[in-house]
């Protein structure tokens, strides 16, 4: 080969790693309403930014006619880019290549952009739509696949991880988003499962389709596996994007700073009658988290999901903040199992990556009820309790209503280190709601009166006065400050300043036993 011949045959190449499975299919995937694989990949980078590595490598596999059949790539693009200016590590299986399966060789063009994000700092994004493992390759392919499970395991906490399930992702292959710290899903073009419709039918006798079994919104909606839905490409990757602005690239950086012009200490007079007279009657708690955020952006994690504790991102004064907040216009924001699993998981994210957390607390209690004691509410509540007592991130707390029972001490309450803790003057800090306590406190008194009903309610407002309130606590040390609702964006930013250089740890140990 003379030079120029040596440089056609790269281009030639490089034509045929970018053609992937070829126009025919391509169309095919446009006609399902999906980008291609690289199609996605220009879309989420930065323009121009990305650089791809192993464009050239192909599968090993000889069996089943596969010799004949080679594809530069081998059905997965992987390499690095620019995210905002920040680096980033991306996968994109390519569905017209072998149905984006994972093979030996493509599990290894994977393994080694994961190594790299590690040790580069740097997050990583899958970008998933494939027929699961290589058939041919057999035992290969499932130990291509354990080999990235391990490496998600691995750098979990160490680098922020996000899935984004843009077609089939089925069987084992599911657990490596699982591990991952984000999955977004696309409507009807995604699905996620164990088993497929077909086994479920042989050995359940249940009749379920695909998108009803496995699609976005079961994933965001029922089993709480997924936590953002997008309607189709472009708002997955828009989405995918914007998350990461709230992150750091990794566990040892900060999160960036985004100035706004927001002023600090604006006041929102409207929360001052935000809480209703009746302490029983519901509010947004989102009109208390867009009231204090800059710019009043709130970025929704798990939206669909558990909407009785509401999580995700914000920032104050620039600042990224992970905000975790009691829900009392659903389930009256009692913590029940899911919304406990969705809040712990959310803190603990957060304390990983050195993201402040700040929780707006009315919880009159644990949701009761047998099904919550059959299924664990005692084990899923601890992981609540666990995941805020264990982070060691700038915390602090803002009580607007109720805080109850056990739920006031797992609620990111001073006891469990946090650092700041406010109370609004409708707060009620007790051990219980004062009709549920009267009820007990005074049962034979109540049984003995003649005129049982006045009583009760005489010793109610009594117990009103004396507990529903933030002033025992706060005679206590308890809560730091009862701070006016209309200055809790100034309050929260002057808190969150004065911990911007907080040093905690835990002790030392391998690590802790969160109850699971
Ligand atoms: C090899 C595969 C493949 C696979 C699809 N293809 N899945 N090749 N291994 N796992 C190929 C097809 O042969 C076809 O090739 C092309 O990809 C497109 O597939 P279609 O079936 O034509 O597409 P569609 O009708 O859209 O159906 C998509 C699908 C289906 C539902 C994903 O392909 C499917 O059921 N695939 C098998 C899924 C599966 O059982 N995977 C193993 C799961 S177990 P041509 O050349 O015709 O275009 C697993 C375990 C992981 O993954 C374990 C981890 C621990």
């Amino acid at each position: 080969m003379n030079r120029e011949e040596r440089l056609a045959e790269l281009q030639r190449r490089d034509r045929l790693a970018e053609d992937g499975g070829g126009p025919q299919r391509r169309e095919s995937q446009h006609k399902q309403g999906k980008m291609s694989a690289r199609e996605r990949i220009e879309f989420l980078l930065d323009e121009g930014s990305f650089e791809e590595t192993d464009k050239l490598v192909t599968h090993r596999c000889n069996d089943f006619g596969m010799a004949e059949q080679k594809y530069y790539g081998d059905g997965f693009i992987a390499g690095y880019g620019r995210i905002e200016g920040r680096l980033v590590f991306v996968f994109a299986q390519d569905f017209t290549v072998f149905g984006g399966s994972l093979s030996e060789a493509n599990a290894g063009k994977i393994v080694k952009i994961m190594d790299l994000a590690a040790k580069m700092g740097a997050p990583l994004i899958g970008l998933n739509d494939s027929g699961g493992a290589r058939i041919q390759e057999g035992v290969l392919s499932l130990a291509g696949y354990a080999d990235i499970f391990l490496r998600n395991t691995l750098y979990s906490g160490v680098v922020p991880q996000v899935s984004a399930i843009m077609g089939p992702c089925a069987g084992g292959a599911v657990y490596s988003p699982a591990i991952t710290d984000f999955i977004f899903m696309v409507d009807k073009t995604s699905y996620m499962f164990i088993t497929g419709p077909e086994v479920i039918k042989t050995v359940t006798h249940e009749e379920v389709t695909k998108d009803q079994l496995g699609g976005a919104t079961t994933h965001n909606e029922t089993s709480g596996v997924a936590h953002f839905l997008a309607h189709d490409d472009a708002e997955c990757l828009s989405l995918v994007r914007e998350l990461l602005s709230f992150l750091p690239s990794n566990n040892l950086e900060d999160p960036p700073r985004k100035p706004s012009n927001d002023p600090v200490d604006r006041v929102d007079s409207a929360l001052d009658t935000l809480i209703p007279d009746q302490s029983n009657l519901p509010y947004d708690i989102k009109d208390v988290i867009h009231g204090v955020v800059d710019d009043g952006y709130f970025f929704e994690v798990q939206e669909y999901y558990a909407k009785n504790i509401v999580v995700g991102f914000a920032r104050l004064n620039g600042r990224s903040v992970g905000i975790v907040a009691n829900q009392p216009a659903f389930l009256a924001g009692t913590l029940d199992i899911n919304a406990s699993i969705k809040a712990a998981r959310f803190v603990r994210f957060c304390d990983c990556f050195n993201i402040p957390l700040v929780t707006f607390e009315d919880v009159p209690g644990f949701l009761p009820g047998a099904n919550q004691e059959y299924g664990g509410i005692i084990k899923h509540g601890a992981k609540l309790l666990f995941a805020f007592a264990e982070a060691t991130v700038p915390k602090v707390t803002v009580i607007t209503r109720k805080a109850y029972g056990g739920a006031y001490c797992v609620m990111a309450s001073k006891h469990i280190r946090t650092d700041v803790n406010y109370a609004w003057p409708s707060a009620e800090i007790a051990v219980m709601g004062p009709e549920g306590a009267v009820d007990i406190v005074y049962k034979r008194e109540l049984e003995r009166a003649t005129d049982r009903e006045e009583v009760r309610q005489q010793k109610i407002g009594e117990f009103r006065d004396r507990f529903a309130n933030p002033y025992v606590a706060s005679e206590r040390g308890f809560v730091d400050a009862v701070i006016q609702p209309r200055d809790t964006r100034k309050k929260l930013i002057q808190a969150l300043e004065m911990l911007e250089t907080k040093r905690d740890r835990n002790p030392p140990k391998k690590h802790g036993n969160i109850p699971l």
